[in-house]
């Protein structure tokens, strides 16, 4: 089974730029595209959180056009910029998504070689996650149900600290306990997670937790800071491949077309980014027809 990761997709109201700087409707546009033409195509596609930026019906109405050229199933669960109740809406059609006015968007995906469990962290009005009991005593139970299954958790906020001090303050609360139930559950494959908007991966639990990039804005590598900064990093998507032989074994796929200057975007003036966008893509095309001409493609 090949499964695809996208995360943290920030999909705006048509024709808006995401914090007036990045355009993250085209950028997940593109990456729907990739996973389309991946070769051989994954067999499905979870989406890991912050699928919108302001959790309103009109971003999840751009969201649900954006990612409808898929050719394969999608499973989506919310994180901390997403409305939990606007996503039940707007997703009621989905046989695997629990119906509108649910408390949570907990599923379970038994239809593949890996059994999927998407698990809300999200918090309203908050930027913090959290598994409390309820949804803790869920997860023990669905994991008691079939305990020989390879099972994939993913969910937004990772259960474990990153170093980046200012996504960290950002966190879950209850991972302490999640690792508990994860541990006495060795099924478990990975605990697949977004938020970060970085790769990230870590032993944990018995098993291994990581954190995917983003489909758009990747989040800058920076320990120490206290503020949000974000940087034009490449994105990626993950393809996450079981092997029975081997186990889960994770790939990184970088979106192509999407080189963009490695500057800190949001620290610039406007004529500053546009002058250095505008560079950067002239040197791209440049750089793609040489590539072009010396492969003689
Ligand atoms: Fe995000
Ligand atoms: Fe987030």
């Amino acid at each position: 089974m090949r499964l695809a990761q996208i995360s943290d997709l920030h999909v705006v109201a048509r024709d808006r730029l995401c914090y007036g700087q990045v355009p993250t409707n085209q950028q997940v546009r593109q990456a729907v595209a990739h996973l389309n033409n991946l070769k051989p195509s994954p067999d499905a596609v979870i989406a890991s959180g912050d699928l919108t930026d302001h959790g309103g019906d009109e971003e999840y109405s751009a969201l649900r056009e954006l990612l409808s050229p898929l050719k394969v199933p999608v499973f989506v669960i919310p994180g901390n910029h997403d409305s939990r109740e606007a996503l039940l809406k707007s997703f009621a059609d989905q046989d695997y998504m629990p119906p509108t006015g649910s408390p949570f968007v907990n599923y379970v995906i038994d239809d593949y070689p890996i059994r999927l469990i998407g698990l809300d962290t999200s918090v309203p009005g908050h930027h913090h996650g959290e598994l409390c009991a309820q949804r803790l005593r869920w997860l023990e139970g669905t994991l008691s149900g079939r305990p020989d299954a390879p099972t994939l958790i993913f969910m937004h906020h990772p259960p474990f600290r990153t170093g980046i001090r200012w996504m960290d303050s950002a966190g879950l609360h209850g991972g302490r306990e999640l690792e508990l139930v994860v541990s006495r559950h060795p099924q478990v494959v990975r605990v697949a997670c977004g938020h970060v908007h970085r790769p990230i991966h870590v032993a944990w639990a018995g098993t291994i937790a990581s954190t995917a990039p983003s489909t758009c804005h990747q989040v800058a590598l920076e320990f120490g800071g206290d503020g949000f900064e974000f940087i034009m990093e490449p994105r990626a998507i993950q393809l996450h491949v079981w092997d029975p032989g081997y186990g889960l074994v994770s790939h990184l796929s970088y979106v192509p077309n999407s080189y963009e200057p490695m500057a800190l975007l949001s620290g610039l003036k406007a004529a500053e980014r546009e002058q250095i966008v505008e560079q950067s893509r002239r040197d791209y095309e440049a750089l793609c027809k040489s590539e072009f001409d010396r492969r003689n493609w």
